[in-house]
């Protein structure tokens, strides 16, 4: 699949429910309204999509939410999904809060999944249950040693927050190295209104990187992954450090990705509302008009986003839950 401005689309986020058990104030309103359920996407119609998208060249799927794992049956999915591999699909990974990883990661590294990322902001208990307003750290971290212990790698992301984590991060690469563990530092985007002051709290990851190379020696890397993240070894530790910096640096030159919600509508962008419907098509069972509502998304799709940090509004109502972060 190639897009209007000539980028080529191999990796699909795919968003499995937008709900949540966490509600991160930089990503949710405390009192969320979700998609009504009946709404969804089953499992049956998103394995035939999956498959449809492989066969157009799709390499990489990301199962994304909301929480991927609170959705009913998600390892039924996933080992559905699994199948996939090795014909066509080259990996089969999943962002995740954490918080069920301890009941799932032996299931999911059996149905294939290798390689995981898991958001963590803080390290510090009271912090983390300000921030997600759960007092769940816990049992993220018990889910991140049982992940580990059932083979699959992990790369931690942290959304770096002015006055609530910026004090915390190069401990939080420490944490991460002593595990083994490649870390993601991400700014936050102006997605969705939440109580949040987003203009407050805007940090830009250059003024963090001056803070961890007080600490660490950080050596440009060429490693990439299917991500915009833009890589440091740590040559003291062996692992590395990402930076995700959509608002200080913008890389949608180089985008790969659309991105699907539960409910079957594809976006061509996180900071655009140009999208397609899928789940009528998918429901009625026709391949054809499948392929021209996907060709007319790749044609469409913006060539970036305009996020801007010295506004407070958000760029866009919809919050990141619902495009699959
Ligand atoms: N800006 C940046 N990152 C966000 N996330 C959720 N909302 C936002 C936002 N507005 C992150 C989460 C997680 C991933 C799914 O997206 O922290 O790492
Ligand atoms: Fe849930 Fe992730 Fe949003 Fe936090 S950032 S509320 S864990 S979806």
């Amino acid at each position: 699949m190639i897009d209007g401005h000539g980028r080529t689309i191999d990796y699909v986020r795919l968003s499995v429910t937008d709900r949540c058990n966490l509600r991160c104030t930089y990503c949710m309103a405390e009192d969320m309204v979700f998609l009504p359920r009946r709404d969804l996407l089953d499992f049956e119609e998103i394995e035939l999509l999956a498959r449809h998208l492989v066969r157009r060249g799709v390499r990489r799927i990301r199962l994304t939410g909301g929480e991927p794992l609170v959705r009913k049956g998600v390892l039924d999915l996933v080992a559905r999904l699994g199948c996939l591999l090795g014909d066509g699909l080259e990996e089969l990974t999943l962002t995740t809060n954490g918080t069920l990883l301890a009941e799932m990661s032996g299931q999911l590294h059996a149905a294939g999944v290798r390689r995981i990322n898991v958001s963590l902001d803080t390290l510090d208990r009271q912090r983390f249950a300000q921030l997600t307003r759960r007092d769940e750290l816990g049992r993220v971290l018990q889910g991140i040693d049982a992940a580990r212990d059932a083979g699959i790698a992990i790369r931690i992301n942290a959304v770096a927050i002015r006055g609530v984590n910026d004090d915390e991060l190069p401990d939080l690469l420490a944490w991460c190295a002593d595990r083994g563990m490649d870390l993601g530092l991400i700014e936050g985007m102006p997605l969705g209104d939440v109580a949040l002051d987003r203009q407050a709290a805007h940090l830009p990851l250059s003024e963090v990187r001056t803070q961890l190379e007080k600490r660490f020696t950080l050596v440009p890397s060429l490693h990439r992954t299917a991500g915009p993240a833009r890589y440091y070894d740590v040559a003291d530790t062996g692992t590395r450090v990402g930076f995700i910096t959509p608002l200080s640096d913008n890389f949608c030159s180089a985008c790969n990705r659309i991105r699907i919600a539960a409910t079957g509508t594809v976006y061509g962008c996180l900071g655009h509302d140009q999208k397609v419907e899928l789940r009528d098509i998918i429901r009625a069972g026709g391949e054809t008009e499948l392929d021209a509502a996907l060709d007319r998304l790749l044609a469409g799709k913006p060539l970036r986003h305009d996020f801007n940090a010295e506004r407070s509004e958000p760029a866009l109502s919809r919050h990141m839950s619902v495009t699959g972060g």
